[in-house]
């Protein structure tokens, strides 16, 4: 699954994604309710240009996405993986990268924001070292954030580099369909 960073042209993907949850998925992702398609396009058109989204991709489809808010010193982190896609590792891949570009911006502390029934995010925080602390109906997740290293610089380089070969290796795809339809059909030529 190609994970890399959204371009502001493309989040639209982004605001899809977001509206393919369904009832109590918008509810968990956004610890509110109320979340209509109108709710999330002015979520999405709110984000700040400093923020990342770094999103799984099949095809152009986003099927999973991290939204890094950035902050001084706090990064808060929501993480949402389209129903027909889950258990299969990406809630926790993107909130692994999602690490790694906060460690790369200086982030002190990673935070996020979840309704203390939503099993599966909680697993997830805990799986990736975050502290969980349950407040009634809502829990917050932290995890203290170490200065970059050579490795969470390497993570954030890799990403980037998977993704340009995977454009480069659908280029060379859309190249070569070209030249096959631009080159005419061999004729054979007629003797005599
Ligand atoms: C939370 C969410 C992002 C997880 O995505 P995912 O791709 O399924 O995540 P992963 O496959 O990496 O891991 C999911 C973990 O939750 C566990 N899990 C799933 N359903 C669970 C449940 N009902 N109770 C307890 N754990 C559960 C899985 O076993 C797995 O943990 P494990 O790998 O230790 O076994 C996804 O469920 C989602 O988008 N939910 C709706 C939006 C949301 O709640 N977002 C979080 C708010 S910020």
């Amino acid at each position: 699954m190609l994970i890399r960073r959204l371009y502001a042209h493309e989040r639209r993907l982004y605001a899809d994604h977001l509206k393919r949850l369904e009832g109590d998925d918008r509810r968990l992702r956004f610890a509110r309710g109320g979340v209509s398609d109108g709710w999330i396009d002015d979520h999405v058109a709110g984000i700040s240009s400093g923020d990342l989204i770094l999103a799984a991709l099949d095809d152009d489809r986003v099927v999973g996405a991290a939204h890094l808010a950035l902050g001084t010193t706090v990064a808060e982190v929501g993480v949402s993986v389209d129903a027909d896609h889950r258990t299969g590792g990406i809630g926790s891949s993107l909130l692994t990268q999602a690490v790694a570009f906060a460690r790369n911006r200086r982030a002190e502390k990673l935070y996020t924001l979840c309704l203390s029934d939503n099993r599966s995010m909680v697993a997830l925080a805990r799986r990736t070292g975050m502290a969980v602390r349950f407040q009634g109906g809502e829990s917050e997740a932290f995890l203290d954030l170490p200065p970059p290293d050579p490795t969470t610089v390497t993570q954030e380089i890799s990403t980037g580099l998977f993704a340009v070969f995977h454009d480069w290796a659908e280029l060379m795809d859309c190249y070569s369909e070209a030249m096959v339809n631009a080159v005419p059909p061999l004729t054979l030529a007629r003797s005599g």
